[in-house]
C-alpha cells in the first residue's frame, strides 16, 4: 500500500467548501505536459479523441470540469442536478475503505478511516446535493462550453419526488433544464434510493420505464444515459434492455456497491443516522466489468445498439483496456480520477505506443 497524492476533491472539506474552493491538488492549475491521442474514437455518433472520462460525482460545477477537459478527460459528466436545491449530508461524505479482498454485493461490513492509500476504494455520502437551476444552468452552460473538439460534458440529473406533480414529471422537468444548457449528452442518474423503499430506483421496471419515455418525450433529440446499479442475473436486467430499445442510447454502469462502513470500534463511520454507504474505487472494479459483461452480450443477443459506459475501479490503462475488452464503448473513472489527474494522459500514453 502507498500513501496518495492530493486528491482534486479534497474528502476533509465539505461538500460546499469544495464547490467554493475546489478543485484541488494539480487540478488548480494547468497540466505541464499534456498528451493528445494519435486517432479519435466514436461515442454516440459523436467523434471523441478517447472514450474516457470522470463519471457524474466528482466534477462539482464548471471549474472542475474545465480543469478536466484540460487535463484530458474527454468526456466529463456534470455531477447530478435536481430541479430544485437540496442539501448535502454533513461531513463525513468520503472515507477510505479496507475491505478484506473483494467487496461482495451483499451488503459487506468494512472497516472506514481516513487513511487514502493505494489501491484506493472510498465510500462516498452525500445524498445528491443540488443548488437551484438558476444556479447550475448557467454553470452548466459554462462547462458544456469549455468543451474543445474531441470533448463533450454530459449534463447527470434525477427526479426529487415532491417536486413536480410525480417523479415521471420531475425526471422530465429535470431532463428540460439540463438540454436548456446545450448539454449534448443527457444522463438519469437511477440508482438512488426510490421514494418510500429502501431500494433502488432502477430496480423498480415499470418506473424505469415510464421516466425513460417521459424523458424522451422531454427530450426527443439527444442521447440519453441511464445510470445503473449492478444487477447480478441477467434475467434482472433483460426485461429492461427490451422494453427501452430505441428509447435509451445506453447504459452507464454502474454506480457504487452498498457497504456497512464501521470505524475502529465498530460503530457506522459516516454517523449513526447513516449506517450504509455507497462503496467506489477499486474494491468493486470486478462488478462494473461483470455489469459490462452481461450488457454486451445481452446487446448481441437481442440485436441491439445501445451504447455502453463502463465505470467502477479504474485507476490505471489496464483497468481501461479491460473494460474495453469487456464490450464497453467508454469507461470513466471517478475514484481513480480524483487520485490521479493525470490518468487520462497516463491511457492516453499507453495507447499512442
Ligand atoms: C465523490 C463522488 C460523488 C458521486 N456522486 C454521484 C452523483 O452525483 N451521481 C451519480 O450518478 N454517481 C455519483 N457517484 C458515483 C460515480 O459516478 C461512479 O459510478 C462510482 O464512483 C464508481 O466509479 P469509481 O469506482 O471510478 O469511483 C459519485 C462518486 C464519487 C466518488
Amino acid at each position: 500500500m502507498q500513501n496518495t497524492t492530493a486528491p482534486f476533491y479534497d474528502p476533509l472539506l465539505s461538500y460546499e467548501d469544495n464547490y467554493e474552493q475546489g478543485p484541488f491538488g494539480a487540478f488548480d492549475h494547468s497540466p505541464e505536459s499534456p498528451v493528445k491521442t494519435n486517432h479519435t474514437s466514436q461515442f454516440l455518433d459523436l467523434e471523441v479523441n478517447l472514450p474516457f472520462g470522470i463519471p457524474a460525482g466528482p466534477l462539482l460545477n464548471a471549474k472542475f470540469v474545465k480543469a478536466a477537459l484540460a487535463y484530458g478527460f474527454d468526456l466529463c459528466v456534470y455531477k447530478t442536478v435536481r430541479t430544485k436545491a437540496y442539501k448535502s449530508h454533513p461531513l463525513p461524505n468520503v472515507l477510505s475503505i479496507h475491505p478484506k479482498g473483494k467487496l461482495s454485493a451483499n451488503l459487506d461490513t468494512v472497516l472506514a478511516d481516513k487513511n487514502y492509500t493505494t489501491p484506493i476504494s472510498i465510500t462516498n455520502s452525500f445524498g445528491v446535493p443540488s443548488f437551484n437551476p438558476d444556479i447550475w444552468q448557467p454553470d452548466m452552460t459554462e462547462a458544456v462550453n469549455a468543451a474543445a473538439k474531441g470533448q463533450y460534458v454530459i449534463g447527470s440529473f434525477q427526479g426529487t419526488p415532491g417536486n413536480s406533480s410525480s417523479i415521471e414529471q420531475d425526471y422530465a422537468l429535470a431532463a428540460r433544464l439540463v438540454n436548456e444548457t446545450g448539454a449534448p449528452i443527457l444522463e438519469a442518474n437511477l440508482s438512488c434510493p426510490n421514494e418510500g423503499a429502501n431500494k433502488l430506483l432502477c430496480f423498480d421496471f415499470a418506473k424505469v420505464e415510464r421516466v425513460a419515455k417521459e424523458i424522451k418525450n422531454a427530450v426527443p433529440d439527444k442521447p440519453l444515459l441511464l445510470k445503473l446499479a449492478y444487477f447480478a442475473n441477467d434475467s434482472d436486467i433483460l426485461p429492461l434492455l427490451q422494453n427501452l430499445d430505441g428509447v435509451v442510447a445506453g447504459y452507464s454502469t454502474i454506480n457504487t456497491l452498498s457497504a456497512y462502513p464501521v470505524d475502529e470500534q465498530g460503530q457506522p463511520a459516516l454517523g449513526q443516522n447513516r449506517p450504509s454507504g455507497g462503496v467506489c474505487g477499486d474494491a468493486i472494479r470486478w462488478a462494473g466489468l461483470d455489469m459490462v459483461r452481461r450488457l454486451s452480450r445481452l446487446r448481441q443477443k437481442l440485436h441491439h445498439h445501445f451504447s455502453i459506459v463502463g465505470v467502477g475501479g479504474v485507476s490505471s490503462a489496464s483497468h481501461y483496456q479491460e473494460y474495453r475488452a469487456a464490450g464497453a464503448d467508454a469507461v470513466m473513472s471517478a475514484t481513480g480520477a480524483m487520485w490521479n489527474p493525470n490518468l487520462a494522459f497516463e491511457i492516453k500514453q499507453a495507447i499512442n505506443r
